[in-house]
C-alpha cells in the first residue's frame, strides 16, 4: 500500500470528551486545510477528577487508536491528559506530540507584566502542578496563583455560559486570584474559553485571559511549518470524529465548542476497536 506523503496526513487530536473541540475550532481557524481526526473519550469523562494512572492508561489507549490512521501529529487537547500523560505519549510515538499546557503557560508568562500569574483548571490539572512547573521553567521569579474550578465544566455542559449562578460561582473561585493582583489568567481547561465573558467580567479589564486553545493552534501551525508537514493542498478536508460513547448533550455542546455543525461522528469501543462502529447520524434522533 502506498503511504500518503506526510503533508497529506491528518492531525490526530483527543480529549476526555467534547470540550477539546474548542481546540479543534482554533486549529480550523489557523489551518483551514488540515484534516483532523478527533477522539473524545466520553465513556471515561470527566478526566479532571480521575487518578493520574487512569488518565495515563486512557490516553495511551487513545493514541494507539489514532495511530491506526495516517496521521502526522498528535495534539492532546485535554489539559488534564496533557498534564498527566504528555511525557508517556511523547515516549510512545515518534510523531510530534503537542499538549495544551506548554503553549498556554508560555503565553501566560508573555502576557504578564507584573509577574503575578493565575491559572485555573480541573482538580487533576491543577494538582498535577504541570502548569505551575511550565510557567516556572520559563520565568522562575513569577508568583503563581493556581485554583481548581470543578463546577465550571458542568456549568458549560448545562449551557449556563452567562447565568447568575455561574457569576456567583466564578466570584467565589476567582476571589483569591483577584485580591492577589494577577494580571494574566491562564484558562487551563478545554471548557473555560466558553466562560470568557463571565471570567472576564469577574476579573476585570486589568487581567488578560490566556486561552490555551488559541496558543496550541499557533504551536501546531508553527510545528507543521518547521517540519515541512503543512498540507500543500488548498482543499477543504473532511474531518472525522470518534467517541467512546454518546451522551444526551453531545451534539449541543459539541457544536457550541466547535462553532459549526457536527457530522460523521462514530462510536468506537476502544477495547475492541475493530468492531462495528455506530454512526452518530443514525442515532442522533434518539439521543437528542
Ligand atoms: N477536558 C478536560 C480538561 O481540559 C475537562 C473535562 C474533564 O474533566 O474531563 O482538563
Amino acid at each position: 500500500m502506498n503511504e500518503l506523503p506526510d503533508d497529506q496526513k491528518a492531525i490526530g487530536i483527543f480529549d476526555s470528551g467534547i470540550g477539546g473541540l474548542t481546540v479543534v475550532a482554533e486549529i480550523f481557524r489557523a489551518l483551514p486545510y488540515e484534516k483532523v481526526i478527533y477522539f473524545g473519550d466520553i465513556a471515561h469523562l470527566p478526566y479532571g477528577s480521575k487518578s493520574r494512572n487512569a488518565i495515563r492508561k486512557f490516553s495511551l489507549q487513545i493514541v494507539r487508536f489514532l495511530l491506526r490512521f495516517p496521521i502526522k501529529m498528535i495534539v492532546v487537547a485535554c489539559n488534564t491528559a496533557s498534564a498527566d500523560a504528555i511525557d508517556l505519549l511523547q515516549d510512545t510515538t515518534d510523531l510530534p506530540t503537542i499538549g495544551v499546557v506548554q503553549p498556554g503557560a508560555i503565553a501566560g508568562v508573555k502576557s504578564s507584566k507584573n509577574g503575578r500569574i493565575g491559572v485555573i483548571g480541573t482538580t487533576g490539572a491543577i494538582d498535577s502542578g504541570a502548569y505551575q512547573r511550565a510557567i516556572r521553567d520559563r520565568r522562575p521569579d513569577v508568583e503563581i496563583f493556581a485554583r481548581d474550578c470543578p463546577l465550571f465544566v458542568p456549568l458549560v455542559e448545562e449551557g449556563w455560559l452567562d447565568h447568575d449562578v455561574t457569576y456567583q460561582i466564578a466570584e467565589r473561585y476567582l476571589y483569591d486570584l483577584k485580591i492577589n493582583g494577577i494580571d494574566s489568567l491562564i484558562l487551563g481547561c478545554t471548557h473555560y474559553p466558553l466562560l470568557k465573558t463571565v471570567i472576564g467580567k469577574v476579573m476585570g479589564p486589568g487581567v488578560s485571559l490566556v486561552d490555551s486553545a488559541t496558543e496550541t493552534a499557533k504551536e501546531v501551525a508553527d510545528t507543521l511549518d518547521e517540519l515541512d508537514m503543512a498540507t500543500s493542498l488548498p482543499i477543504p478536508p473532511s474531518h472525522r470524529y470518534y467517541v467512546s460513547d454518546f451522551s444526551p448533550y453531545f451534539k449541543r455542546i459539541g457544536e457550541l465548542c466547535l462553532g459549526r455543525p457536527l457530522h460523521h461522528v462514530i462510536r468506537v469501543d476502544l477495547d475492541q476497536p475493530d468492531n462495528i462502529f455506530d454512526d452518530f447520524d443514525h442515532v442522533s434522533n434518539i439521543i437528542n
